[in-house]
């Protein structure tokens, strides 16, 4: 979606501009050409070499430069870019956009630019909650400028509360969601959707638990494509290092019971994508102590957990569209279409996780497409593409 995309970023004074190293690494990963102006206090935390060196363009930072002026004016800088992203956006930059003041190259390039513009606000919490800072947010806001955080938790400062910036992939979220409106491309708008994720843990004792190797990664990506895609998306997870997928809303849960508990509460929805390792069973008791070695043997008593994808493809509030993931290490098809049938689904995303493939824990994927009534074989991709096409194809089906 980025790729070709050129995207003027604006770095201003803040800590947390270091975190833009990254956000331009993420966009140049994409596809997107990244320009940067580095303003003076920019400068004090990131060097213009880190930042020409990631986005391989010169850096700007003088509005006085000569040989700047005669290479590429402010105006036209301002002005080759698809979108005009400011991040971090200091209360100071803010302050400046809000009052149309152009004392340096990156204000000045603000006021000349006919580009729509997102800012990813950071700042000291009581700077943030201040009545000037939130009148100079409002008023940019109704001229149109896009914004995107800022977050609360730890700040740099050491105060807690709202004012970190978003983070780099929450950032090249943001941009991506302006492209696809420019695009008019969010075609599941107004879908609602729910995606597993993760394993699951099955309690032992309070220390010790029966878990798989699943990663996460797939799902992860699933809940994110169909957001991107304008879907509603509930994610409900296990404990995975995944960070949270931008635009999803993520429930997180530990056992197969809790992962069906909360996708019902989810319900109703039109698609449910089920990418979780739901562990198969569960101690049938759980210890309330920690199990201590006595000098015996314990052995433990399993109980089939629900299978959540089953469960809910048979019950009255079946989504419209129901998709399993099948991890198969022999006869991926064959087993896929029986798993499709006893399962009840509409599709059934078919991936060979024999060891060699590298699948589990890994970044990309080998799937295969089973419907009742045909098989798409998918080349090997990314965990994120494999995502992007199944979002693509759950499009297409509720277009036609
Ligand atoms: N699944 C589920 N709940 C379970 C078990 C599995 O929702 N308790 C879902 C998975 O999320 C996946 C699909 O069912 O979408 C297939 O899971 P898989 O582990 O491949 O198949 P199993 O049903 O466990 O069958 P088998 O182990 O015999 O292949």
């Amino acid at each position: 979606m980025l790729a070709g995309k050129r995207i003027l970023l604006i770095i201003a004074g803040g800590i947390a501009a270091y975190k833009s190293l990254d956000l331009i690494r993420r966009l140049r990963e994409r596809g997107a050409g990244v320009r940067c102006i580095l303003t003076r206090s920019g400068a004090e935390f990131v060097t213009p070499l880190a930042v020409a060196s990631l986005s391989e363009e010169k850096v700007y930072q003088e509005l006085f430069s000569l040989t700047d002026e005669s290479e590429m004016g402010h105006i036209r800088l301002s002005r080759e870019a698809d979108l005009v992203v400011v991040a971090p956006a200091t209360a100071d930059l803010l302050g400046k956009m809000a009052a149309g003041l152009a004392d340096d190259l990156a204000s000045t390039a603000l006021l000349a630019t006919d580009k729509p513009v997102l800012v990813a606000p950071t700042m000291n919490v009581m700077m943030w909650a201040h009545p000037a800072v939130q009148a100079n947010v409002a008023l940019l806001a109704a001229r149109g400028v896009r914004r995107v955080g800022p977050g609360s938790g730890e700040l740099a400062c050491g105060e807690v509360g709202s004012g970190r910036m978003a983070e780099p992939l929450q950032i090249v979220a943001a941009i991506e969601d302006f492209f696809a409106e420019a695009a008019g491309s969010r075609p599941l708008t107004g879908r609602r959707a729910i995606v597993t994720s993760g394993p699951t843990r099955e309690p032992i004792d309070p220390v010790r638990y029966i878990a798989n190797r699943s990663s996460g990664k797939q799902g992860h990506a699933v809940a994110a494509a169909l957001a991107a895609a304008g879907a509603e998306t509930v994610l409900v997870s296990g404990p995975t290092a995944e960070p949270d997928p931008p635009g999803a809303t993520v429930v997180s849960v530990e056992t197969a019971r809790e992962m069906l508990a909360a996708c019902r509460t989810a319900l109703p929805a039109d698609i449910l994508v089920c990418a979780a390792a739901v562990v198969d069973w569960r101690p049938a008791e759980v210890a309330a102590g920690k199990l201590k070695k006595d000098g015996s043997t314990p052995s433990l008593h399993l109980v089939e957990n629900p299978d959540i994808l089953a469960t809910l493809a048979r019950s009255a509030e079946r989504p419209a569209l129901v998709v399993g993931f099948a991890a198969e290490t022999s006869d991926v098809v064959a087993y896929a279409r029986a798993k499709l049938a006893r399962k009840n689904c509409d599709w059934i995303l078919a991936n060979d996780v024999s060891p060699a493939t590298g699948t589990f824990g890994g970044d990309h994927n080998t799937v295969h497409l089973v419907a009742a009534d045909r098989v798409e074989d998918w080349p090997r991709m990314t965990k994120r593409q494999v995502a992007d096409r199944l979002a693509a194809r759950i499009a297409e089906h509720f277009r036609n």
